[in-house]
């Protein structure tokens, strides 16, 4: 088992990685929480995976176990299931001192997170990643939000989780264009500050668990630093701006990993144009993601993204934080005006790298 740890102001928690981990889990959450009951949250195909196995482990330790299983899915990150989850909370009569635990995907750690956040002004809540994404990046960091119609995670909070319990067994029965989807997040990282893990992934020499160590090492790192997205957080962020306005518009069709691929590629291609990258490394981020199977081109023009990128959260005093990589390994964050955009996306559009 590898255990690291994250510091941040708000908070200290481990992320703990290894085989076979979803079996700690009880004794682990009466460990690091006060909880006599808690709810056990995940999502349909997950529950039936691996719910038997995290209930047992929890009743084991002694506590009372709620399940609340939701269809699985973007869409479940709603106002609606959000709302549900309190009410289950309250009905199962969880106090202050106990505690929620996510089984699943970024989808259940989200929205759990969010109901951990408010439910009687914020309860403890602990994170069993089982989707390669969120075992690299939405478990850890406690961002936490729901959707609305008019845009991603636009209601949320950040709460960190008092345990982060990442079984990577269970990583073996996601399906193939989910682990397709989570190496995006991967490649985020690479090309963000680690040009190592770049060309162990390029060479295809490295182990899934290797992959997540270095993953959550950085992502400590960063958010021990800046825990709200004041500064370096919003680094993670590299393809994200483009790729909300890419998911957003498919109707969620396109899996957020996939979405944050077109993203990357079509920032990569504009930092390309306009000087900041060299054409050779665009070529070679877009490249490593299409030799993982990630799409790379956005089916929607310029204009149907902007629109949709106009409603980013991240929009503040008229100014989205771009962030714009000037090397594999090393990115910047470029204040633009909405004003601005169309230059950039029309740049990403560029089919010259
Ligand atoms: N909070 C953050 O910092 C952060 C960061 C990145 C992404 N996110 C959010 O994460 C979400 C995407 O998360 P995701 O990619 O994990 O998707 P997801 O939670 O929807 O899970 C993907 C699918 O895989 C299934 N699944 C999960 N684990 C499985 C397993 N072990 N075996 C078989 N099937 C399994 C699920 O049922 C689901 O159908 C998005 O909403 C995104 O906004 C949050």
């Amino acid at each position: 088992m590898t255990v690291i740890p994250i510091r941040t102001d708000s908070r200290s928690y481990e992320v703990r990685i290894g085989a076979g981990l979803l079996d700690t889990l009880g004794r682990a959450v009466c460990a690091c929480t006060r909880a006599a009951r808690c709810v056990l949250v995940s999502g349909e195909n997950v529950w039936r995976l691996y719910g038997e196995r995290a209930e047992q482990s929890l009743r084991g330790a002694g506590l009372e176990v709620f399940p609340v299983v939701f269809p699985p899915g973007e869409d479940t990150k709603s106002l609606a299931r959000y709302g549900e989850l309190l009410e289950c909370m309250a009905s199962c009569r969880l106090t202050r001192s106990d505690c929620a635990v996510a089984l699943g995907g970024g989808v259940t750690g989200d929205l759990t997170g969010f109901a951990a956040a408010t439910y009687q002004r914020g309860i403890d809540y602990i994170q069993v990643p089982t989707t390669l994404l969120a075992a690299v990046d939405s478990s850890v960091g406690g961002k936490t939000a729901v959707n609305l119609p008019e845009g991603k995670n636009q209601v949320g909070a950040f709460w960190q989780p008092e345990l982060v319990l990442c079984d990577t067994d269970t990583l073996r029965t996601l399906p193939e264009r989910e682990l397709r989807a989570g190496m995006a997040e991967v490649i985020k990282y690479a090309v963000l500050g680690d040009p190592e893990l770049f060309e162990k992934l390029r060479r295809r020499e490295i182990s899934e668990e290797e992959i997540i160590e270095t993953c959550v090492r950085m992502k400590a790192e960063i958010v021990g630093e800046d825990e709200t997205d004041q500064g370096k957080r919003r680094l993670l962020n590299l393809g994200h701006s483009f790729g909300h306005a890419v998911e957003n518009r498919s109707g969620y069709r396109l899996l957020h990993g996939e979405a944050v691929a077109i993203g990357m590629a079509m920032i990569c291609r504009a930092a390309a144009h306009l000087g900041c990258l060299s054409p050779e490394e665009a070529a070679a981020v877009v490249g490593l993601l299409q030799a993982y199977g990630l799409p790379t081109e956005s089916p929607w023009p310029p204009e149907e993204l902007e629109d949709a990128m106009l409603l980013d959260k991240k929009f503040a005093s008229g100014k989205l934080s771009l962030i714009v990589p000037e090397r594999i390994g090393a990115c910047r964050i470029v204040p633009t005006a909405a004003s601005e955009l169309k230059g950039w996306l029309e740049a990403g559009y560029e089919r010259s790298v």
